[in-house]
């Protein structure tokens, strides 16, 4: 009876101490790729860490840059961040602040895994790296974070079945197996992150860690845009805001001949271009994290700890 009593205690009390409580963090800070760097605007507006600042009242420091793989979170996204740490311009109080990572489209994507030019690297690695970037910044210090896993990328213009020659890739490929591997590569990379997330959290003492699912929420916009989108045109999911058709071999620094959707019209779609997410979807992004933050709902996120 007092075992089960203690159990019982024990249950309760971790379920308690998962995630951090709601009005403890104040600091957002954002690694990642061009899903999360708010200056290239790859969404062709406002991106989501300045959104969810905004909704969430947090204060943010952006890390991601445009184009990263999970090596080049270590090899400039990290240093950086950790040059400010140490040269005193950047101090964050580790109990108010917030880390967050959304990688992987670059490492599994066109000129990544899916087209074999990482040599020697798989989905085990790119994975591992990722998760990696939680150890060391526990190591460092920090001890709340969001693991942004990847969005069903098969549903981005440039890997669906029916694509097209874009600027992201205009050689000859086979849509149907490069629309099949994608799928296979972000399933199978977000399973394999979510076991290595939830065996590494008990291991990190004091850490809040959450697996935010932005797959289901992306797949979820896919299938239901009703609920997400609001914009003047008919709803659209498969096309793109800024979707530029290109020749067969046409070079990828051309503009391609361009279907732009302008003003309220825009926010009626899931994709910015063939590959990034729109403004709408980067808003939908940004409440979702901080609510997540905030402990509103755990719809789209899992508190390991
Ligand atoms: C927003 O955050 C700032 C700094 O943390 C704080 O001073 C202010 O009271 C907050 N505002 C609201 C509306 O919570
Ligand atoms: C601290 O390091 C950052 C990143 O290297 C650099 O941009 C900044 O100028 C440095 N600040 C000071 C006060 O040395
Ligand atoms: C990938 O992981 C394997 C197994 O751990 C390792 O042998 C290999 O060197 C790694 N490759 C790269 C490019 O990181
Ligand atoms: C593309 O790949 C699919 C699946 O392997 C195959 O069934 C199809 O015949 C291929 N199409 C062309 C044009 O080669
Ligand atoms: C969706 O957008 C694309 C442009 O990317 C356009 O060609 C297509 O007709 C649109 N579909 C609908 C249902 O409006
Ligand atoms: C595109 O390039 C490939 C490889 O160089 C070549 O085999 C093919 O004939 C080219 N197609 C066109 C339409 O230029
Ligand atoms: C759609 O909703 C967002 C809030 O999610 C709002 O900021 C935006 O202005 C709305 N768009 C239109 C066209 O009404």
């Amino acid at each position: 009876m007092v075992g089960r009593l203690l159990i019982s205690f024990l249950l309760a009390a971790s379920v308690i101490a998962a995630g951090p409580s709601p009005g403890q963090i104040k600091n957002l800070v954002t690694f990642g790729d061009s899903y999360t760097d708010v200056d290239r605007h790859a969404d062709g507006g406002i991106m989501w860490p300045v959104f969810a600042a905004e909704e969430g009242n947090f204060t943010l420091f952006p890390f991601a840059i445009s184009g990263a793989t999970c090596s080049s979170v270590f090899a400039s996204q990290l240093p950086t961040y950790f040059d400010k740490t140490a040269n005193g311009s950047l101090k964050l109080d580790p109990k108010e602040t917030i880390y967050t990572l959304w990688i992987g489209t670059n490492d599994v994507g066109v000129h990544g895994l899916l087209t074999g030019q990482t040599v020697g690297a798989t989905v085990v690695n790119t994975t591992a790296c990722a998760v990696n970037w939680l150890q060391v910044l526990y190591d460092s210090g920090a001890r709340n974070f969001i693991f942004q896993n990847m969005v069903p990328l098969e549903t981005a213009p440039l890997y669906a079945r029916d694509s097209y020659p874009n600027r992201y890739w205009t050689a000859q490929r086979n849509t149907t197996e490069w629309n099949v591997f994608i799928k296979e590569l972000t399933t199978s990379g977000n399973a394999i992150a979510e076991l290595m997330l939830r065996s590494l959290a008990p291991t990190l003492h004091g850490a809040h860690i959450g697996l935010f699912d932005s797959h289901a929420l992306f797949a979820d916009m896919f299938a239901r845009p009703q609920l997400y989108f609001n914009g003047t045109a008919p709803l659209n999911v498969t096309g793109a805001v800024h979707a530029c058709v290109f020749e067969l071999n046409e070079s990828t620094t051309d503009p391609g001949v361009c279907t732009d959707a302008v003003g309220t019209d825009q926010d009626s779609f899931l994709w910015y271009d063939e590959l990034h997410p729109s403004v709408q979807a980067e808003r939908v992004v940004a409440k979702a994290i901080s609510d997540a933050v905030h402990r509103k709902t755990e719809k789209w996120i899992t508190w390991f700890s």
